[in-house]
């Protein structure tokens, strides 16, 4: 059978709780499946790392990472250290430098999970989002003079390249066309952002005509906080930048039911680079070390991780047996319920025990 090396990186704070569940549960899938292997290698990375070393990562880390299949993260950053350092020292450092350019980010209703819509669409919510994860407003160039002068200046430089808008959007295009609906929707800001985000709308005119079959609109960020709360069933797959993506994707989770819930895939769509994959959520300081961390957003990650190695069969088992689990009403705190996080890991693992071979 076919065999993955994983490397793990947990990082801080419930990040650590809820990769060792996700690493349960797949440990789980693939002694009761047995249709393949998996070894996950511990990279202690993180803040106590940098309290030990001075750094979030050993020097060599980009070589160490380029020799495992996938990896799968946690969450970096904690109370003590300034999040900025925190998450340039790790996160940062792993998507841009190793052109993990693709961040995919479903969003969907689970059963037994309630979205505070309104009017939610009759068949649950099913987005999926894509980010930009390598340049725009993340790319690292700006800077500070005259520091605590009253005429200190700061810049924050958002990069926008052709190519890196142009694989985007047809990274975009093309997810969009695998889905039933096959429809798009650019988000961007080009009424005021008139370099970068005319770039964007541009591109994605150009790109659409190679995709005939997937219809698409353009809706402007700030609107599209409306349109997701008031016509949320007129969505199908949105793309947009960095920043833009990193606030709806916040948004669009807590429509569907929760941050814990919400999953989402680094990838490097050329497969040069091993793709990472990680809940959406951070560190969450006010619940770490309670055993009250909703581990699905981790386990869902994971799941989109063996889908990626190939392996979509066994990712689509798991996802059933979470689905029966949530039916069941074992759930989290943050979804209503009062399972802890290893309840629910128990509950996945005896539901594969008992799905046996499906
Ligand atoms: P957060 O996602 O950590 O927490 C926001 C809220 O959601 C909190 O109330 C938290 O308890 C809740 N929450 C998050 N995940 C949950 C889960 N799995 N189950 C139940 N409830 C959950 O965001 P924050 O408070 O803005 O950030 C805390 C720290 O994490 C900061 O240092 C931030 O920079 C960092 N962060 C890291 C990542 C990452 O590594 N990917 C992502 C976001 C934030
Ligand atoms: C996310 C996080 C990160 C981001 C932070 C922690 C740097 O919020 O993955 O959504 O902004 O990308
Ligand atoms: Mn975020």
């Amino acid at each position: 059978v076919p065999s993955y090396r994983i490397g793990s990186i947990p990082g801080d704070g419930i990040g650590l709780e809820v990769i060792s569940a996700a690493i349960e549960v797949v440990r789980k899938l693939s002694s009761t499946l047995k249709t393949f292997s998996i070894e996950f290698t511990d990279l202690p990375w993180g803040s106590d790392y940098w309290k030990k070393t001075g750094s979030y990562v050993p020097e060599d880390y980009l070589e160490t990472y380029r020799k495992f299949d996938a990896s799968l993260f946690g969450s970096v950053g904690a109370p003590d250290v300034p999040d900025h350092v925190s998450l340039w020292g790790l996160l940062l450092a792993i998507r841009s430098p190793l052109q993990l350019f693709a961040n995919v980010r479903p969003v969907r209703t689970f059963p037994g999970t309630k979205s505070p819509l309104a009017n939610p669409p009759p068949e649950g919510i099913d987005w999926v989002l894509v980010r930009e994860n390598s340049e725009g407003e993340y790319s690292g160039h700006g800077g500070r003079s005259h520091v605590g002068q009253p005429w200190e200046v700061a810049t924050e430089v958002a990069i926008f390249t052709r190519v890196g808008v142009v694989r985007i959007l047809r990274f975009a295009f093309e997810t969009a066309q695998s889905r039933p609906r096959k429809h798009l929707t650019v988000v961007s800001k080009s009424n005021s952002l008139r370099n970068g985000l005319v770039l964007w709308d541009e591109v994605a005119a150009e790109v659409a005509r190679d995709f005939p079959d997937v219809t698409w609109d353009k809706t402007l960020v700030d609107a599209m906080t409306i349109r997701m709360v008031n016509n949320p069933h007129t969505i199908d797959t949105i793309v947009g930048t960095n920043l833009h993506m990193d606030i709806l994707s916040d948004l669009a989770a807590s429509l569907a039911g929760s941050i814990g819930i919400a999953a989402s895939s680094n990838l490097d769509p050329t497969r040069k680079n091993p793709s990472m994959f990680e809940p959406v959520h951070g560190s969450a300081f006010d619940i770490t070390g309670k055993g009250l961390a909703n581990p699905l957003g981790a386990i869902w990650s994971a799941a989109d991780m063996l889908t990626w190695l190939g392996e979509a069969p066994a990712a689509d088992h798991l996802m059933e047996c979470v689905k029966a689990v949530c039916r069941a009403g074992i759930l989290t705190a943050d979804l209503g319920g009062n399972a802890k996080t290893q309840d629910v890991v128990n509950a996945i693992c005896e539901e594969i025990e008992h799905r046996g071979l499906g």
